[in-house]
């Protein structure tokens, strides 16, 4: 039976993860390999929730195990995931978060708060840890979009220290720099006083073990962002954009500084938003570029970076932020573009091993 076993191992190590480039057997991501009379069972342990290469990934495998092993086993394969990590273990700040990512844009009102809000959301339904920082000194709507203006997250003692307890909302922990002020008065946050305000919600809060810690930056560059790369090592960076010319050369500003030596964040990808209009009826037959097409998906191919996909105009998608009623099973096409960043966030990882 044990040479079985080697042989179906043997078998395993011609397969390669598509997108890590490795064998599964190298990767580690074969585990409970059990021979079991007529059955091969084992479990592929993949880097992220909802692979959306799952089902190329079995099929090699099946494809391999009948090339190596002649007889006629049955071959069962169950998935798992556990999101890696390329933040170092020793980091003091933050240690139990695996990935930070960053969400930015070059122009403000492009759908920011929307998508980092969407993301987490879709992330959190395959299944991993995810938190939520809204940084934007500027006009933080993370509160507004998620129902919950007038709550204030708890502050606990606990070893002579405060710890702020991020707010629980369908599984996702939030935290806003808006929940430090009070919504009706407008804080003039002055450089220092948010960037401290902003480390204070980074460090001092109670984040805990999460998978992904999504931080919707302000748009344009400004002293947080400065303060994000100084503070913790960040896994990368998602930048949105709308598909007209006025908000690409924006888009393109923000690509270049995360690209700079001194801040030397990798880019996750682009997300391109209301790339055309859908009407009410969602028909998906009849798209309305309204501000041209293809732009964001333009501009991700010129800088060779990763496009993770179009969202069209929807009038739900902005009802839904206004009154703050966020669905707790996240709309397509988020899924598929979550799906794509952990991808990517697992590609990256992959590297810095
Ligand atoms: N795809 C979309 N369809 C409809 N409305 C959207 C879409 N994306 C964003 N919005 C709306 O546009 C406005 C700006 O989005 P927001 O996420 O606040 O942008 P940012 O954070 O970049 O400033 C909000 O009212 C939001 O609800
Ligand atoms: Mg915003």
């Amino acid at each position: 039976m044990n040479t079985l076993k080697t042989r179906v191992l043997e078998a395993l190590r011609k397969v390669d993860d598509p997108d890590l480039k490795k064998d599964l057997v190298s990767l580690g991501m074969i585990d409970q390999l059990y021979i079991d009379g007529a059955t091969i069972s084992f479990t592929i342990i993949l880097t992220t929730p909802a692979c959306p290469l799952q089902k190329m990934i079995k099929q090699a495998c099946i494809q391999a195990i009948r090339q190596e092993v002649i007889d006629d086993f049955e071959i069962v394969i169950t998935f798992t995931s556990t999101v890696t990590s390329g933040r170092s273990r020793s980091s003091s700040i933050l240690p139990g978060v695996k990935n930070i990512i960053a969400v930015a844009s070059g122009k403000g009102g492009v759908g920011k708060s929307t998508i980092a809000t969407h993301l987490a959301l879709a992330l959190s339904n395959h299944g991993a840890y995810v938190g939520l920082l809204d940084a934007d000194i500027f006009g933080p709507s993370i509160p507004t979009m998620w129902g919950c203006e007038t709550t204030k997250p708890t502050v606990v003692k606990r070893d002579g220290k405060n710890h702020i307890i991020p707010i629980n909302r369908h599984n996702v922990k939030l935290l806003s720099i808006g929940f430090l002020s009070n919504m009706q008065e407008a804080i003039v946050w002055r450089g220092p006083m948010a960037s401290a305000a902003f480390k204070q919600l980074l460090q001092d809060a109670d984040w805990g073990a999460l998978d992904y810690l999504l931080i919707d930056l302000p748009p344009g560059t400004s002293d947080i962002h400065l303060t994000l790369v100084q503070t913790v090592s960040i896994t990368g960076a998602v930048v949105v954009t709308t598909p007209q010319k006025i908000a690409l050369i924006d888009a393109i500003k923000a690509i270049a500084m995360f690209k700079k030596e001194q801040i030397k964040v990798p880019i996750l990808g682009l997300i391109e938003n209301m790339s055309y209009f859908l009407t009410e009826k969602e028909d998906a037959s009849n798209p309305y570029y309204i501000f041209g097409k293809d732009g964001g998906k333009l501009l991700a191919e010129n800088e060779s970076i990763p496009f993770l996909g179009q969202i069209p105009l929807l009038s739900m998608i902005c009802q839904q932020g206004d009154l703050g009623t966020m669905p707790y099973k996240p709309i397509m096409p988020f899924n598929k573009i979550a799906a794509m960043l952990a991808q990517q966030v697992a590609i990256q990882n992959a590297i810095y091993q």
